[in-house]
């Protein structure tokens, strides 16, 4: 209806997702799905081994939970109108919908690049000041650095989404896109967008650029200090503590770089190969890191390994 008549307000949107690619479509609905389940599966034995196992009663196993928690949120806010738009072929989500996606997406992506910092600082003072460990990071610094990147990120959120909402939109509704990425609901406003544009590369600067130099100074001294350790078993040890939030930095980071760093593509109907393929990365982007986050730490953190099998055979036991 709102087709016709270019001049009124969009109430909705069109999710165009992979409409022009049935076979995909299907294939990429099963792959997704199955993506999603390890990912609340994963995450979810990790918040449960975390709360349950005492010896992981320690800071970085709170930002550890807290970040699983966050991956949980982060998919969970994008992944079953993906799945949807799967489903039903150019689908319409209200106005409104699309906001509160658009909201949560970016409230998540932005909380998480501050949580992975506030966790690089977690090793830093575990290896360079180890005797002070438990005087720095007691309960009342950890808990509000963890609530200090919930808080944040959900400021900038708010700012970047009211920012894109209140333009208007008139003619083109859709989104060429799987969900209400702001990037792709951007290209559509008939008013200028520089405002939008200066924004999010603040946000960008604030967001990516100030924890990636963050994190890579704290293991700049870790690094440091453990090539300092005289004996070779006792800087094994020492990075072994840390190795897991490295892993998940550089996955994180690296697949974010990857993304800007590729050649843009010009194609603006969506009909292209390179588009294609931009499309598909961004899809993977958002859900191969939340994948991996418990899956690294399970496998390389040998006390997180020891918690969950013995999470797995109490529960044999007991049945
Ligand atoms: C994550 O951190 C916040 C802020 O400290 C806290 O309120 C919340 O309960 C934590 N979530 C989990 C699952 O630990």
């Amino acid at each position: 209806m709102l087709r016709f008549n270019q001049t009124s307000p969009v109430m909705g949107f069109i999710l165009l997702g992979l409409s022009a690619h049935p076979i995909l479509e299907k294939t990429f609905f099963v792959l997704i799905l199955l993506m999603y389940l390890v990912i609340l599966l994963g995450n979810g034995v990790l918040i449960l081994v975390t709360i349950l196992d005492s010896r992981l009663h320690m800071p970085m196993y709170f930002f550890l939970r807290n970040l699983s928690f966050l991956d949980i949120c982060y998919t969970t806010s994008s992944v079953p109108l993906i799945l949807d738009s799967f489903l039903t072929p150019r689908k319409t989500i209200p106005f409104l919908a699309c906001a509160v996606q658009m909201f949560l997406s970016f409230a998540m992506g932005a909380t998480e690049c501050v949580l992975l910092s506030m966790m690089a600082f977690d090793r830093y003072v575990a290896i360079c000041n180890p005797l002070r460990y438990s005087e720095i990071m007691s309960k009342a610094v950890y808990l509000p650095m963890a609530a200090g990147s919930w808080v944040a990120g959900c400021s900038t959120a708010v700012v970047q989404t009211s920012l894109a909402m209140q333009l208007p939109f008139c003619g083109d509704n859709i989104i060429n896109h799987f969900a209400c990425e702001i990037l792709a609901v951007l290209k559509l406003a008939c008013a200028d967008i520089s405002i939008n544009i200066i924004s999010m590369g603040v946000a960008n600067v604030v967001f990516l650029g100030i924890p990636v130099l963050f994190i890579f100074f704290s293991y700049v001294f870790i690094i440091a200090t453990i090539l300092r350790i005289p004996s070779a078993e006792g800087k094994k040890k020492a990075f072994s503590t840390c190795s897991s939030h490295l892993t998940v930095v550089v996955v994180f980071y690296g697949t974010i770089l990857f993304m800007y760093g590729k050649p843009k593509s010009k194609d603006p109907l969506g009909t292209g190969k390179q588009d294609l393929l931009d499309k598909l990365i961004s899809l993977f982007y958002g859900v191969v890191t939340p994948m991996l986050n418990p899956i690294i730490y399970s496998l390389r953190n040998k006390d997180v390994k020891a918690a969950v099998s013995n999470l797995v055979f109490q529960k044999r036991f007991s049945q």
